[in-house]
């Protein structure tokens, strides 16, 4: 039943899309709804779905109601490439948001760059992301300081001088991330006495993690999404490593405790937001959330909101919808009260913001620290 009813909710925005109305502004999403890190997408999309609902409740843009169509990129690069160009030929939508893993915004932001459609990544954080060209944003910090982040809390507030690296190869995020923070750790003053690797799919880490037993290292850095994340939290304490592990956003998902079960518990992690903020914007949007949905708000779907409510916000001040226009508006977007943060997008159009270190505690997020850019 419940599936049924996910089935139900998540062919709705697509079915909206498909028949384009005269009085809607069409907007594409492209994102994981299935795969190995599906909760980055289904997430996403819930923040998305609960911005345009409020909007259009206000209203809408323009005088006109924002319509949603979602795609599938079944965590694949080459699905995310191809979802876009059908969101921009056949849909013809006028922006894009998506997308959250790096290599897939990689692969599928050009694609909207040469097509002069604006593309605002919710969360991708590897620099390279809105290279692509002058209509690709993301309202997300980015790598360089996720991984200062953790380096800093690292060598300052955990006292490690030896840490080992385990970093996914085929993830451009997980490898940006991992060499970030190798260089910041090191400046520091720290050793990284073993800098290991796997691939996303990959179910057996023993080898690798024998390896940095026998380093000794003080914390073990695995900047790589949540599925693979468990897994090497089980098989380490298994081996009896007992340093704690630290990593970045991609570990944001309720699924991380669901693999990692108790070993993933005390591990530490940089994210985009907390919780447990008494900010009034937050607690707002997480008590509308779980109105809507009956669950907590990850970051993700926090990041999918704000990055909504930004692209809504650039098309009203926009003085037509050619892309064009979204675009000048959205590189306009300057002190925006998002449930992130305050977000500016600078000349690079990333934004800058602080970031949060967080502990798992179970399914709770346990709020640590600040670290403001
Ligand atoms: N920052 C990750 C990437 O670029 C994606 C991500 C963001 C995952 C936020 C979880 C939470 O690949």
């Amino acid at each position: 039943m419940k599936r049924l009813i996910l089935a139900a909710l998540l062919t709705l925005p697509l079915l909206v899309g498909c028949t384009k109305k005269e009085n809607e502004i069409l907007i594409g999403e492209y994102d994981s709804l299935t795969g190995s890190d599906a909760t980055f997408g289904l997430s996403t999309n819930k923040g998305v779905r609960l911005a345009f609902e409020e909007i259009n409740a206000a209203g809408g843009v323009k005088g006109k109601k924002l319509g949603l169509i979602t795609l599938d990129d079944q965590g694949k690069n080459e699905e995310a490439a191809s979802a876009v160009t059908r969101l921009i030929t056949q849909n013809k939508v006028v922006a894009i948001l998506g997308g959250v893993a790096s290599g897939r915004s990689k692969a599928a932001a050009p694609i909207a760059q040469s097509n002069s459609v604006p593309f605002v990544s919710p969360a991708s954080t590897n620099p390279d992301v809105t290279k692509a060209g002058d209509y690709v944003f993301r309202v997300c910090f980015i790598d360089p300081f996720q991984g200062f982040v953790m380096a800093k809390f690292s060598s300052e507030n955990l006292k490690h001088k030896k840490v080992a690296i385990l970093r996914d190869v085929k993830n451009d995020y997980s490898v940006g991330l991992a060499d970030v923070f190798s260089a910041e750790f090191k400046k520091r003053g720290g050793e990284i006495v073993a800098d290991s690797s796997y691939q996303a799919g990959d179910i057996d880490f023993k080898a690798q993690l024998t390896q940095i037993r026998s380093k000794n290292p003080d914390g073990i850095y695995v900047p790589g999404y949540y599925t693979e994340v468990g897994l090497i939290a089980q098989q380490a304490r298994q081996l009896g490593i007992k340093a704690p592990l630290m990593g970045g956003d991609g570990w944001d998902s309720d699924k991380l405790s669901e693999i990692g079960k108790e070993a993933i518990n005390g591990n530490y992690y940089s994210n985009h937001y907390t919780v447990e903020s008494s900010d009034p914007a937050v607690t707002e949007f997480i008590k509308k959330f779980k109105a809507k949905y009956n669950e907590t708000p990850d970051a993700l779907a926090a990041l999918g909101y704000d990055a909504a409510r930004i692209l809504a916000a650039a098309i009203e001040r926009s003085p037509d919808l050619s892309g064009k226009a979204i675009r000048d508006e959205l590189a306009k977007t300057k002190d925006f009260g998002g449930v992130t943060g305050k977000i500016t997008l600078n000349e690079n159009r990333d934004a800058v913001k602080s970031a949060v270190i967080i502990q798992v505690d179970g399914k709770n997020r346990k709020y640590i620290s600040t670290i403001s850019p």
